[in-house]
């Protein structure tokens, strides 16, 4: 055998200096390949005698495992080295980061969502249970002091489907719910509703509604009035300047109507229709209207979301516009 220390600690330097996977593989195919310095030289025991065979074996087991201990610390040396190159070569530090794109919610339903919220922190049940679509004109209309000849009752305005008709409010859940609870009681109703109209910039044949409704023995317009201001300021995040109109509507009265002010469109909005319950309507629910009176009224979401988000024209709610409905983002 020629291999001597020397030879070996040379080979161990040249091991070391290996920084490539492919140099690696060069010294460890010069040592311990088919044709390496190590797998030659235990070939050639064979032709020892047998005085001389162990010394040797002994001797060349050590070379070999010397050499195969660096070759295998070398190359956790050199997958460090090549890693951090890969990343020197790849990874820009000085690049922007990318923002994450993070879904949310649809504008109406964060607005129902905030409301709800709202409401229940001051009381209000939300009533899901009671929000039916398809109803029939006696809820829709009869029991809410809505006669016969009245009309929003007429073809043009109602959805009919044989007996049944589309509700055209979510007022129309208050018969129901006054009919099946105990009183005092205050609830929220958020559904959709449908109206025969042609679509435009601020109408559309099915749109979404909440309705509010609280009966007690002592409600009066002043709690009216604290609720809604309240929960507008509560949703925009500021007092936004709003206006009472006197109004009529059959299930109420007094009967306002409420618009706010845009600033930017320097315009007025309806948002809702409000009053004091009619005596009527409680006492169709089989209550006692000389013992308990309340309030109701009922939101346009659409226009709240309109207002909030600065839309122009109610269809771009329903346009499945990313780019738009991406911005419209309400909770901070
Ligand atoms: N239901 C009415 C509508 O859809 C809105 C409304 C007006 C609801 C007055 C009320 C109310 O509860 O008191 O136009």
């Amino acid at each position: 055998m020629d291999l001597k220390q020397a030879d070996i600690d040379h080979g161990l330097r040249a091991i070391q200096q290996a920084v490539t996977t492919t140099d690696l593989e060069t010294q460890r195919l010069h040592w311990m390949g088919k044709q390496g310095l190590i797998t030659q030289a235990f070939k050639t025991i064979g032709r020892l005698s047998v005085e001389e065979k162990p010394a040797v074996a002994k001797q060349l087991n050590e070379f070999k495992s010397q050499i195969i201990d660096v070759l295998a610390k070398q190359k956790e040396l050199v997958k460090k080295i090549e890693l951090q190159k890969a990343i020197d070569d790849k990874i820009d530090v000085t690049l922007e980061p990318r923002l994450l794109t993070q879904g949310h919610h649809h504008p109406i339903h964060q607005v129902i969502k905030k409301l709800n919220y709202f409401f229940a922190q001051r009381g209000f049940e939300s009533r899901s249970d009671y929000n039916l679509e398809i109803e029939d004109e006696w809820h829709n209309f009869e029991l809410l002091n809505i006669p016969a000849h009245h009309p929003a009752r007429s073809m043009q305005d109602t959805f009919y489907c044989g007996e049944k008709i589309l509700r055209t409010h979510v007022s129309a859940a208050q018969p129901r719910i006054l009919k099946n609870s105990k009183l005092p009681l205050s609830a929220v109703v958020f559904g959709r509703v449908f109206r025969c109209d042609t679509p435009d910039a601020t109408h559309t044949p099915v749109f979404h509604q909440m309705e509010c409704l609280r009966i007690d023995r002592h409600c009066n317009f002043g709690h009216l009035k604290t609720i809604i201001e309240d929960f507008i300021t509560f949703l925009f995040g500021e007092k936004l300047p709003i206006r009472y109109r006197a109004s009529y509507f059959p299930f109420t009265e007094p009967s306002v109507e409420i618009d706010v002010w845009m600033p930017e469109k320097k315009a007025w909005l309806e948002i809702l229709g409000a009053g004091m319950v009619h005596p009527n309507v409680i006492k169709n629910a089989g209550h006692d209207p000389s013992v308990y009176r309340g309030f109701a009224f009922g939101v346009g979401i659409e226009r709240l979301a309109m207002l909030y988000f600065d839309l122009d024209d109610v269809r771009e709610l329903y346009n499945s516009d990313l780019s738009l409905l991406g911005d419209c983002y309400l909770w901070q």
